[in-house]
């Protein structure tokens, strides 16, 4: 199958901790083929979507080492309708612009594409998770959003909680997530002049402070609603993110019973959403976020847990494209049969 991913660049990939270039290579270990097009390539050439694909050039053997991997591949750039491709992953760090995913409206149909484009759509930021409805926090915390800088002082004068997170509705990676602590509110209307201005296009979300917090988050990652694999991330000290972007470390990590019971429970709805191959972050049994977009965290695991996960994500890619072939095969099989019966 030809599997297509949606990158930001081949050029920064950090080839010993990328997820994305671990799922590339077991494509290519199995005999896919594969391209790689970035966002700006885009293109409708009369009224059909095409790409400036990047597609890798076939090895005579694949490097086993993963650096070594990488500086081999090479590509071959042509111009081609987005068609061409069984599968795509999108592997771009959120927000996503929403034009993209009008883009691959043209060919979802066709295309299995991973994660749904109307999944991703949904999905695009923090406010997912309202749609779990839990307003009595068994497995989401308080957690309140706004555009108004009136409504979030008063939930901090409100809240129970002397210390709260701040952060925007739409970022990644630990960017402009800070905490308030209530007896210490000098900035806090600086803060949110900072994050919300005179648009009423920006809202910021105010959330409890998870106890626990101080020994980092669980990554989770889900695979058609199942989890396979977890990892702990310990923010680095005098930190409270524990992304590793901002210098968290990994650690082994066994999920707890309640954990698993939560991550079923929002599997079944991941899936009905299409949202396949999701991150999940936890503390405790409280779901902070779910990445929708390029959860990492294969490669972690995979070191952590002698694990090779990119395998089950390929094995999904495969089963995904199979069932689409069948349905295709089994409709032009009925449309067949239809028309002959009419003539
Ligand atoms: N409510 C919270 N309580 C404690 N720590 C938090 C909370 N929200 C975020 N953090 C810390 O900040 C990190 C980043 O927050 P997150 O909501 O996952 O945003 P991002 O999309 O930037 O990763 C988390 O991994 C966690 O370490
Ligand atoms: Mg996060």
């Amino acid at each position: 199958m030809h599997v297509g991913f949606i990158i930001a660049s081949w050029d920064s990939i950090d080839p010993i901790n990328s997820s994305t270039l671990a799922i590339i290579k077991e494509c290519l270990i199995r005999d896919h083929e594969v391209s790689v097009l970035y966002t700006d390539n885009l293109t409708v050439r009369n009224n059909v979507v095409h790409g400036f694909i990047e597609t890798i050039n076939v090895m005579d053997k694949i490097p086993e080492n993963i650096v070594s991997f990488y500086k081999k591949v090479t590509f071959d750039k042509k111009l081609k309708a987005l068609h061409a491709f069984d599968c795509m992953m999108i592997r771009k760090d959120p927000p996503i612009n929403p034009l993209v995913l009008n883009f691959l409206d043209a060919i979802k149909d066709e295309v299995v594409i991973i994660n749904d484009v109307d999944g991703i759509r949904k999905a695009n930021n923090k406010l997912y998770t309202t749609t779990f409805h839990d307003p009595h926090n068994t497995y989401l915390p308080i957690t309140h959003v706004s555009g108004s800088k009136k409504f979030i002082n008063k939930a901090i004068d409100e809240s129970e909680n002397e210390k709260m997170i701040l952060k925007p509705l739409d970022g990644s990676g630990g960017r402009g997530v800070i905490v308030l602590e209530k007896n210490a509110r000098s900035n806090i209307n600086s803060l949110l002049d900072f994050y919300i201005d005179d648009s009423g296009d920006n809202y910021v979300i105010l959330q409890e402070y998870i106890e626990g917090a101080e020994n980092g988050d669980v990554r989770v990652l889900m695979l058609n609603g199942k989890f396979i694999g977890a990892y702990n991330r310990k923010p680095a000290t005098g930190e409270i993110r524990a992304n590793i972007q901002t210098g968290g470390t990994a650690h082994k990590y066994t999920m707890t019973e309640s954990q698993k019971r939560v991550c079923k429970k929002i599997g079944t709805k991941l899936v009905a959403d299409g949202l396949y191959f999701v991150g999940l972050d936890m503390i405790g049994d409280k779901i902070l976020e779910v990445n929708v977009l390029n959860p990492g965290g294969i490669t972690n695991i995979n070191k952590l847990e002698k694990l090779k996960l990119q395998k089950q994500v390929v094995d999904f890619l495969e089963e995904k494209v199979d069932a689409k072939v069948e349905k295709r095969v089994e409709l032009e099989y009925l449309l067949k049969r239809f028309s002959e019966l009419r003539e």
